[in-house]
């Protein structure tokens, strides 16, 4: 089919695993099932122009600059895409801003990635429309970053379980139907290993058999602590979840942290609060030193206040977030 010329905007939410996908096999298939509960205000709005042309351009705005790097990284994947010649001969213009500020750890892969990709399969269903959009949106966000693919529905997200190849909707109980999740950015530092190196460097894990085991139970009860809103179990494997994660990097052969002394001393302070006040509050880590704070709506006040006073000195900025609606065309 024929390029065509054609214009598509999208506003899509990035998201937080419970259960973390961290290794993978074949191409860009995650080797556990993985959960995350998609964000409300961590968004990319994401605005691409299709143009014909007579070979594949790509040309990309972040925030009113011109950015070569993420040009090339999105000019790369498209040229992976081989089913789709129609994607080949064009000028692509991507304008893309994001809700939440620059260089504050928080991964704008998931959300940048899936909004793109959803701009792609606009382009593709107007060619040729499909069956279902959001499922091939997925197979797109998946191919360009894993964790993106869990980013094209509201809610919780499961990918791994129903598919490898797209991520699917997750129904929970109405006690987890409102969580919240302060942010805190202990550091906006780049960090010092990608995702991509971290991936990789499972392949030649000691423990990667052992992890991937763990999570595939971990994955059943997680998916069973928030059907029924045990939120005790739900809070267990949260943070069990985010501990092995980064234990994983400081054991693998070539071994790292992404922690920083501020992430322990808050993980310390959330443990002695939670003993006292025997409040609902947990952590997760994404590959970074940045907590989430995971709380229910109903235990808000307390929690929030707790965070104001005791962690605002660990961090350079709090963000505050919740469970979202999922992505929304503009
Ligand atoms: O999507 P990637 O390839 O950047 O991998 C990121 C994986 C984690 O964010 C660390 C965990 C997850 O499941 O989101």
């Amino acid at each position: 089919m024929k390029p065509i010329p054609f214009e598509a905007g999208w506003r899509s939410p990035s998201n937080i695993a419970f259960v973390k996908y961290w290794g993978k096999k074949g191409h860009q298939l995650p080797a556990n099932p993985s959960l995350s509960m998609t964000l409300k205000e961590c968004v990319s709005e994401t605005f691409v122009t299709f143009a014909p042309a007579d070979s594949l351009k790509v040309e990309l705005f972040l925030e009113g600059n011109k950015e070569e790097k993420f040009a090339s990284k999105i000019q790369k994947y498209i040229e992976t895409l081989t089913d789709f010649p129609e994607l080949k001969n064009v000028h692509y213009t991507i304008k893309t801003k994001n809700t939440f500020p620059h260089g504050t750890g928080i991964a704008s892969s998931a959300s940048g990635l899936s909004a793109f990709a959803l701009c792609l399969t606009d382009y593709l269903y107007a060619m040729n429309p499909g069956k279902n959009f959001f499922q091939d949106a997925s197979s797109f966000s998946r191919l360009a970053s894993g964790s993106a693919c869990r980013s094209v529905y509201g809610g919780f997200t499961t990918w791994g379980d129903e598919s490898d190849l797209y991520a699917s909707p997750f129904e929970v109980h109405a006690e987890m139907a409102h969580l919240k999740d302060s942010v805190l950015v202990i550091s906006g530092e780049e960090k010092k290993v990608s995702s991509t190196a971290g991936h990789g460097r499972m392949t030649s894990h000691p423990f990667a058999e052992a992890r991937y085991a763990q999570a595939k139970i971990n994955f059943k009860l997680m998916a069973s602590a928030l059907k029924s809103g045990d939120i005790e179990t739900m809070g267990k494997i949260l943070e069990s979840e985010a501990l092995t994660l980064h234990s994983m990097f400081m054991t693998s052969p070539e071994a790292y942290t992404l922690l920083r002394p501020n992430t322990i001393a808050a993980i310390d302070m959330i443990w002695n609060f939670r003993q006292e006040t025997k409040l609902p509050l947990y952590f997760t880590l994404d590959a970074g030193p940045n907590l989430h704070l995971i709380y229910p709506e109903s235990a808000q006040n307390k929690i929030k206040t707790f965070i104001s006073h005791e962690l605002t000195p660990f961090t350079e900025r709090i963000i505050e977030d919740e469970r979202g609606e999922g992505p929304q065309k503009c």
